[in-house]
């Protein structure tokens, strides 16, 4: 969480510097800061969103060709002003601004102000400004551009190591004009190099329009940015290999469009989104899917045995319909694992395990630690992952990109039904090489091809959604109940609900909620059942019964035409008749919906819930 940019060139850099922190603000929003140098350095932070520090900056502009930007995601210290980003050292020697968690801040405080440092914000943050200022002041190296750059770079180099945590650094000083040094361990980092000018950016967002010539920082590496010059540095201070990405942008991704959120927009990209899942990926001859980057040749893939899945929130919520897929498809066991917990855990793990990452923005931090761990430990690490160029689609062993475009709406929603389907096509591709007929594999083809119009005419209950959440909207806590491929859909349902509607919703296995969450049941609890036709109807019916006889209201999201549930629910969604194995991606559709409604008419910020940033790079 937290944006950084950095901009050395001939421009103007506060315009440049706010344009690339608002495109960032995805990663946290609870206050930004701006530094900028002319001769001094200079400095304006604001409480909020981006928006406040461009109302500062409109009538106390900075000025200056250089400068650092940051938008926070409070960890340590509250939402204030005080704790915004950039922090100063040495009386306004160094500014830094960071992103990452430094977890022992609390002993280089104690031991800083040992020394009388003051300090002025409770942020862990400070301690490196601090740490980076004394260090330059005891250095033998003048100041200046050119050579004396080092004494800066010497500096940040002698902080590094006291600092035992995470981060992604930047850092300007005015006594080294037009100069920034980042350094990177654990939070991402990536220099855009541009003609005269250079940038560095938590994340290449943030450099559209500007470069598409980009270098991934790598852990432990120290970048050193001029107008003239980027040069890429070890942890030694030594000349580093850099390799030059030239990025691949989509215009028009990033906006609305006609939509009043981002959030309803990639709703509304779902049956394209999925389209491109799958395009490339089918080979009908064969009836399975093929995927070019497992990096596994055909008999390393059949000695696989097992699956490990490892993720967090929505991505979880995807891995857990991806072991129903591999136990039917493949009848492979597979593991779903919190990646928080997975990373500290020491499974004992077979070999011809492999471990798959599931994350939309491949830098989650938990996710990154577990997959590191597993390849420490020898196995196959394969990412799921959405944005190329993450720490995750870089560092795993092999990988399937899931092409749905820049997910911008802090919930997630089309990253989720592209994961559903590339599981789906991974369960068929292990499957074809094991138990699945050639048969079954051309049926699961064809019904997955229909998909993308399926979801177009699911996408007609809209109106119906919309209704339904003007009846509920005032409620307090709601219930979510499904059952086998629909119990993680139960989960992902309340999920979607509590981040941008604050409302308390539990997600619970249908059954399962006799052994307890039915005593929040009354008249003002209304239950989601997901009830389409499958094997177990009768039975979530039967638990669709039991919540009605205590008084509690049903939504029922249930196969179109099914009067049985039509007598039985307060309020009925249909969505179209689909195998058990699609109905994650039609129900998708309605749980999304109704999470928007209801937070729409509470008036909630829908695309930056409170408290939530879309990529979480702390852990
Ligand atoms: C919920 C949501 C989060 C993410 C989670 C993992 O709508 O977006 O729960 O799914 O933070 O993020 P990724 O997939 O980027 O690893």
């Amino acid at each position: 969480m937290c944006g950084i940019v950095g901009y050395t060139g001939r421009r103007d850099a506060q315009p440049i510097l706010l344009e690339g922190i608002a495109r960032l603000e995805y990663r946290g929003y609870d206050s930004s800061g701006l530094a900028t140098v002319n001769g001094k350095l200079y400095v304006r932070k604001a409480v909020g969103r981006v928006a406040e520090l461009r109302k500062i900056v409109q009538t106390q502009p900075l000025a200056g060709t250089s400068g650092i930007c940051h938008t926070r995601w409070a960890t340590h210290g509250n939402v204030t002003e005080a704790n915004a980003h950039p922090h100063l050292g040495g009386d306004g020697a160094v500014a830094v601004v960071h992103n990452g968690v430094i977890e022992n801040y609390d002993t280089l405080k104690r031991e800083l102000q040992a020394q009388g440092i003051k300090f002025k914000s409770q942020t862990d943050t400070e301690v490196i400004a601090h740490l980076i200022a004394s260090f330059l002041d005891s250095s033998p190296l003048p100041p200046g551009e050119g050579l004396g750059v080092r004494a800066l770079v010497d500096a940040v180099r002698r902080a590094l190591p006291h600092l035992k945590g995470t981060y992604g650094l930047a850092v300007i000083s005015p006594r080294f004009p037009n100069v920034i040094v980042g350094a990177r361990l654990g939070s991402p980092l990536v220099v855009g190099l541009g003609d005269g000018e250079n940038f560095l950016a938590s994340d290449a967002s943030a450099l559209v329009g500007h470069t598409k010539r980009v270098i991934y920082l790598e852990d432990n590496q120290i970048c050193v940015l001029a107008p003239e010059r980027a040069d890429i540095l070890d942890a030694n201070a030594a000349s580093a290999h850099a390799e030059v990405h030239t990025l691949e942008s989509a215009p028009g991704d990033a906006d609305r469009g006609d939509f009043e959120h981002f959030m309803i927009k990639e709703i509304y990209e779902q049956p394209e989104v999925i389209e491109r899942a799958m395009a490339g990926r089918l080979d009908e001859a064969e009836a399975t899917a093929h995927f070019g980057g497992l990096n596994l040749d055909p008999q390393q893939l059949r000695q696989v045995e097992r699956l490990i899945m490892t993720a967090c929130g929505t991505s979880y919520h995807a891995a857990l319909i991806g072991e129903h897929l591999f136990e039917q498809f493949a009848r492979m066991p597979v593991e779903v694992e919190y990646a928080s917990e997975f990373r500290y855990r020491n499974p004992p793990i077979e070999r011809n395990t492999i471990v798959v990452g599931i994350t939309q923005s491949g830098e989650t931090a938990d996710t990154l630690a577990a997959l590191r761990e597993s390849k420490r430990k020898g196995q196959h690490t394969i990412g799921i992952c959405n944005v190329v160029g993450s720490s995750i689609a870089r560092e795993v062993d092999g990988g399937v990109f899931l092409h749905a475009g820049p997910e911008i709406g802090v919930a997630s929603t089309k990253a989720f039904t592209a994961q559903v389907t590339v599981l789906t096509l991974l369960a068929v591709h292990f499957g074809r090489m094991r138990h699945l007929s050639y048969q079954a594999g051309a049926r699961i083809l064809n019904e997955l091809q229909a998909m993308p119009d399926i979801l177009r005419a699911t996408l007609k209950c809209h109106d119906q959604v919309a209704e339904i959440a003007r009846k509920y909207h005032h409620v307090a806590n709601m219930l979510y109940l499904g059952r086998q491929y629909l119990f993680p859909m139960a989960l992902e349902g309340a999920l979607k609900l509590k981040e941008i509607s604050y409302i308390h919703a539990e997600g619970y296995p249908a059954a399962e909620m006799k052994h307890g969450p039915i005593a929040l049941v009354d008249e003002n609890t209304p239950s989601v059942f997901l009830v389409p036709h499958g094997n177990v109807y009768d039975k979530v019916m039967s638990n669709l019964e039991e919540i009605k006889a205590r008084g509690g209201p049903v939504i029922a999201i249930a196969t179109k035409d099914d009067v049985h549930v039509e007598a039985k629910a307060d309020d009925i969604i249909h969505v179209p008749s689909v195998p058990e194995y699609l109905q994650p991606l039609v129900t998708a559709i309605p749980l999304q919906l109704l999470a928007y409604h209801i937070a729409l008419l509470r008036g909630c910020d829908i695309d930056k819930p409170r408290n939530l940033a879309k990529s979480v790079t702390v852990e």
